[in-house]
């Protein structure tokens, strides 16, 4: 089954076709970032009025680079929830459109489902069950994965995201938007224990994040320098700062797979494209004997690639919609609007 799949919950422009939920056809992305990074973060209605610019030619291309028409695909995708209500809406619109017009299912994908199923495009024989750490720029949340469209959260961040935590820090340290990727290259070159940071926890609830007091810290901790007119090392402070996020997330990450007995662990959405995550969850797989599956650097971030992966399994689950379907800002990995 040849899926064309859209994606516009933020700041990508994005279409691909995929087969059977683990081969990728075309894979096109069209990103706003140049645009935004003037504004020190997503400007929404610049984001929508890009999104109407560019969504038929993506849509166009991701069709040519699969050699195929709209006639030859047996179902249209699309991204409904959650993201920015008015990018959503230009997506499903346009999904909508090309259902109607071509005689094809729509097929409705959440979005952090979708950051789940790029590991389906990756590693072609992972399947459920499995736990799945999601973070991204705007939820940081540990997912039991029962099956493909059977998903319960364990824990979630009670204030910013990881992704968030990493663009605001960052910001801080004087990296463009989104910082992440920035302060991530930075941390590199840099001693991580140069800087003593907190590892905050969430009493009573050990699977929930909470990044704002550690930002909080980077930021007083940079104040107080420039008082001082001293001077902070960014790749120091941006190593030891990226260590303690990662402390977090692998923590509790490491405690829900012992006490749920996973022994299969995913990580998805922007932040899953971390180096230290990725190295550190690694090696704590590997010591456990447990499997661990992260993403491609390319279906790290937002694409349709992996909307057309999970789009796949929300079709055999009978998961389609009609014309009635609208966006949706906020919305539950479960279905249940927030
Ligand atoms: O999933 P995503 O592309 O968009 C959302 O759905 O939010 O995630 C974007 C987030 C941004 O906050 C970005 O800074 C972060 O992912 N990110 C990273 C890295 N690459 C992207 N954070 C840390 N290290 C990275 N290498
Ligand atoms: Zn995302």
């Amino acid at each position: 089954m040849r899926i064309l799949a859209l994606e516009s919950s933020c700041d990508e422009t994005a279409a691909a076709v995929v087969e059977d939920g683990r081969t990728v056809l075309s894979n096109i992305v069209a990103s706003q970032v140049e645009e935004h990074r003037l504004y020190g973060g997503v400007v929404p209605e610049i984001a929508s009025r890009r999104h109407c610019e560019a969504v038929a030619g993506v849509t166009r291309e991701a069709l040519a680079g699969a050699g195929m028409t709209l006639a030859d695909v047996d179902a249209i995708a699309v991204t409904y929830a959650p993201g920015l209500i008015g990018a959503l809406l230009v997506g499903v619109s346009f999904a909508k459109g090309l259902a109607l017009a071509a005689k094809k299912p729509l097929i409705p994908v959440h979005h952090l489902r979708s950051h789940i199923a790029a590991n389906y495009v990756t590693f072609p024989d992972l399947r459920p069950p499995f736990l799945c750490l999601v973070a991204s720029g705007g939820h940081s949340h540990i997912i039991e994965v029962k099956d493909y469209t059977d998903l319960r959260v364990l824990g979630r961040t009670r204030d910013d995201a990881a992704g968030e935590a990493f663009d605001k820090a960052a910001r801080a340290m004087g990296m463009p938007y989104p910082g992440g990727v920035a302060l991530d290259r930075a941390a590199e070159e840099g001693d991580d224990r140069a800087f003593t940071l907190p590892r905050p926890s969430v009493d009573g609830a050990p699977y929930d994040f909470s990044f704002s007091g550690l930002k909080t810290a980077v930021i007083n901790l940079l104040h107080n320098a420039s008082q001082k007119g001293r001077e902070v090392s960014v790749p120091d402070l941006a190593a030891s700062y990226r260590r303690a996020v990662v402390d977090c997330l692998a923590r509790s990450f490491v405690q829900a797979a012992e006490d749920t007995g996973a022994k299969t662990l995913v990580i998805a959405g922007g932040v899953s494209a971390n180096s230290l995550l990725r190295r550190r969850l690694g090696a704590e797989c590997e010591k456990r004997g447990w499997r661990f599956c992260r993403p491609e650097l390319s279906l790290c971030g937002d694409n349709a690639a992996m909307v057309g992966a999970q789009a796949y399994y929300e079709f055999l689950a009978g998961n389609t919609a009609d014309m009635s379907l609208n966006a949706c800002a906020a919305m539950d990995i479960s279905g249940a609007q927030d």
